[in-house]
C-alpha cells in the first residue's frame, strides 16, 4: 500500500537543485527542476555514491563522482558509466510540503 511521507518543506530545496532524504534506512534524492519536483534513490546505480552533492541540468542529475547522467523525471540511465535507471518515486505538493509516495 503507498504511503505518503512528509519530507521536507518544498521551499527547502533551491531550484535546479536537490537534497538527500533518509527514510527507513533508504537514502532518497528529492529535486526541485524546471518541470517541478521528483524524487529518485539517493544512490547512484553505478558504485556507492550518494547523488546529493551532483549537479542538476534542467532534467537530469549528474553524479558526482563519476559524471554517470540520469534523467530525473523517469530515473533513465543516459551516459556511461551508468547503465542501471535509478528508482523513482511519485511527489505530491501539498501547502508547502514535499511528500514522497514511499513502498
Ligand atoms: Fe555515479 Fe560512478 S558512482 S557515475
Amino acid at each position: 500500500m503507498t504511503q505518503w511521507i512528509r519530507a521536507c518543506a518544498a521551499d527547502e530545496i533551491d531550484e535546479e537543485d536537490l537534497i538527500r532524504w533518509d527514510h527507513g534506512g533508504h537514502s532518497y534524492a528529492i529535486y526541485n527542476t524546471e518541470k517541478g519536483f521528483f524524487a529518485t534513490d539517493g544512490i547512484c546505480t553505478h558504485e556507492h555514491q550518494s547523488l546529493d552533492e551532483g549537479l542538476v541540468i534542467g532534467c537530469v542529475i549528474e553524479c558526482p563522482l563519476h559524471g554517470g547522467r540520469f534523467d530525473i523525471p523517469s530515473g533513465k540511465a543516459l551516459s556511461a558509466p551508468v547503465c542501471t535507471d535509478l528508482a523513482t518515486y511519485p511527489v505530491r505538493i501539498e501547502n508547502g510540503e514535499v511528500f514522497i509516495a514511499v513502498g
